[in-house]
């Protein structure tokens, strides 16, 4: 099948049109979207009519598919599905997610985190619920040489709590999902450095004094948020969005919760970080 790139931001991502994805993918068409992901960390497949089996199916020409490790219910018919949606009555396994959303990664506070995330938007609100997406290879080469240095060979712990999710966490409760990754990583598919921070989950960097760990990092996470390695992603319904996360983090910004937003997310399995 025949498609057509074009970048989506002068840092990040890449708009792929001329695909209909309720037909079956032949083996070349997704290799060839794959090296345009890989490059790009992120691709946005506009104008699409998708049912959840459709989606599931794109989904799985590019890794194996995980079902929601923190869902609160499991449902049999969809066990990948999950719906992050303001919307309570959707009959559905759901994230009932509304406000702003901090910069993260799906799965960093995991051993092993989820390797890709594929958002379809089904409803989006009239005014922001926008998802923000950094490319964290960007991040990582514009870091002074001092500061490269500074972080290499360190690890850091990364934790999630869904009240957290639009405040900064800085103490393990404890139940919370936690696991220390190198704060710079290099990608196992194309061997880039990418800066592996956020400012949802990362509470500390290890074997550092709570100071120079807090001081360390709030430089970090402002300099992933500079907008030139930015790109904020206005949703129409129709679109899907497929993230690289070993290379980006993404978050979202705030909107009005009487507004509808339900995107139907799928991810894949990654492998351990190093
Ligand atoms: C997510 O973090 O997986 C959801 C992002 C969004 O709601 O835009």
């Amino acid at each position: 099948m025949q498609f057509t790139v074009t970048p989506l931001s002068d840092t990040i991502g890449a708009r792929i049109t001329g695909l209909d994805l309720r037909q079956p993918l032949d083996e070349d068409t997704a290799r060839a979207i794959r090296e345009v992901w890989l490059d790009h960390c992120v691709i946005l497949i506009p104008d699409q009519d998708l049912t959840a089996d459709q989606q599931v199916a794109f989904a799985a020409a590019f890794g194996e598919l995980e079902p929601p490790r923190a869902a609160k219910s499991q449902s049999a018919d969809e066990p990948n599905v999950l719906l992050i949606t303001n919307v309570e009555d959707t009959g559905m396994r759901t994230a009932l997610e509304e406000g702003e959303m901090y910069l993260h990664s799906d799965g960093a506070y995991y051993e092993v985190p989820s390797m890709a995330t594929l958002l379809y938007a089904i409803e989006a609100p009239a005014v922001g619920g926008h998802t923000i997406l950094a490319n964290c290879y960007h991040a990582y080469d514009a870091l002074p040489g001092e500061t490269k240095e500074r972080i290499a060979g360190r690890t850091c712990v990364n934790a999630f709590e869904l009240e957290n999710y639009n405040g900064r966490m800085t103490r393990l409760g404890a139940d919370t999902p936690h696991f220390s990754h190198p704060l710079a990583i290099t990608h196992d598919e194309t061997g880039r450095k990418a800066l592996f921070v956020s400012r949802m989950q990362t509470i500390s960097i290890d074997g550092m004094d709570d100071g120079e760990s807090n001081d360390l990092l709030a430089g970090l996470f402002d300099h992933l948020e500079r907008p030139e390695f930015t790109y904020e992603h206005k949703w129409t319904p129709g679109d899907l969005l497929m993230w690289d996360n070993r290379c980006t983090m993404h978050g979202r910004t705030d909107f009005d919760p009487n507004d509808r937003r339900m995107l139907r997310r799928l991810t894949l399995k990654g492998v351990r970080p190093n």
